[in-house]
């Protein structure tokens, strides 16, 4: 299978991120031909401070490889190197309808959030991410939950262009993780764990120790006592068990048995050492990476290289489609 995926470099990684999308594309590149973009072009549709850009990409790719992505399995590349992306975004922007977009989730979210900048690349959003994805024909998109209404997007650009214009794209499927397909914040489990919301519900991949322990500490939970997975009624123990159980890899249920007649409290410090010990060994191995910037740079740039070359094929075969 082609594979698709990309992350904004708009800040530090939390364990969302993480376990909505990275882990996946870790499993992934072990056996689908995968292409895996840092999108600088998505992350300047809010407000950014332009001379940061450049290392809050590095550190992501930085953070990226020490999660386990492997440019010699996968293309790991920077999204605005490869200039097809945005050619393509272009031609597919022809064909999809204003209201579409309107009606995106995110593009309503973030123009309340940031009333001063309603751009029009963050109302073209979904045609970027589109553009992505059909760029390499991919046929399975690895995100988060929060992302599933971009896919789908993508899915009806692909399937229209096809109706138009004789059949191009594979249509994509998201393929979004079972138990943790979103990670909410810890204060407030009715929103999602994101880089931009109140930071002592976000832990960070970084995160200091006293810091990702005081943060589990103090995630709420509810009044009951039980240790249940109830999305109803225990969205923040729920979270908590999504947690834990992605990092242990021990099942929801094996858990709840583990933490029978347990406190939240004795739950809750297990959690953090778990997620403390687990992200130890990441921290180690950027700590590495950092020791060696140019390798980084050297392996983004080989990275486009090879994205570009099947980029370049689609784009000749969608412009000689649309009679250009
Ligand atoms: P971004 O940078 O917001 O998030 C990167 C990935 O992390 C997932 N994610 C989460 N998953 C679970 N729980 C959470 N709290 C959580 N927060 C974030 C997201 O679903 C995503 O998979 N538009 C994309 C980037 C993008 C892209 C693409 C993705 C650009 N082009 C093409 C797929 C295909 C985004 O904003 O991701």
């Amino acid at each position: 299978m082609r594979i698709f995926s990309a992350v904004r470099p708009t800040g530090e990684i939390h364990i969302g991120n993480y376990l909505g999308s990275i882990n996946q594309w870790i499993e992934l590149q072990e056996q689908h031909d995968c292409y895996f973009a840092i999108a600088d072009l998505h992350a300047i549709t809010t407000p950014y401070d332009k001379n940061a850009l450049k290392d809050k990409i590095f550190n992501l790719a930085v953070t990226y490889l020490s999660l386990g992505v492997n440019p010699d399995k996968c293309a790991f590349f920077v999204q605005s190197k490869v200039r097809e992306h945005t050619e393509l975004a272009w031609l597919i922007g022809t064909i999809v309808p204003v209201g579409e977009l309107q009606r995106m989730t995110q593009f309503k979210d973030k123009s309340k959030q940031h009333k001063e900048y309603v751009n029009a690349g963050l109302l073209n959003y979904p045609i970027l991410m589109a553009a992505d994805i059909l760029l390499y024909k991919a046929e399975g998109v690895p995100v988060g939950k929060d992302q599933k209404q971009h896919v789908e997007f993508a899915r009806n650009a692909g399937e229209k262009f096809n109706k138009q214009f004789g059949e191009c794209f594979p249509i994509p499927e998201p393929i979004i993780p079972t138990n943790q397909a979103n990670i909410m914040s810890l204060r407030d489990p009715e929103h999602k764990m994101s880089k931009s919301g109140d930071q002592k519900g976000c832990i960070n991949v970084f995160e200091e120790e006293d810091s990702l322990r005081k943060k589990i500490m103090s995630a709420e939970t509810d009044t009951g006592k039980e240790i249940k997975f109830d999305l109803e009624n225990k969205k923040g123990v729920s979270n908590l068990l999504s947690i834990y159980s992605a990092f242990s890899k021990i099942e929801i249920p094996a858990l709840e048995q583990k933490y029978e007649g347990k406190s939240y409290a004795e739950f809750k410090k297990d959690l953090a050492e778990l997620l403390i010990l687990k992200l130890g060994e990441i921290k180690k191995k950027r700590d590495s990476y950092y020791k060696n910037p140019d390798i980084i740079f050297d392996m983004l740039d080989k990275g486009a290289e090879k994205a570009r070359e099947k980029a370049q094929k689609t784009i000749e075969e969608v412009k000689q489609k649309m009679g250009l």
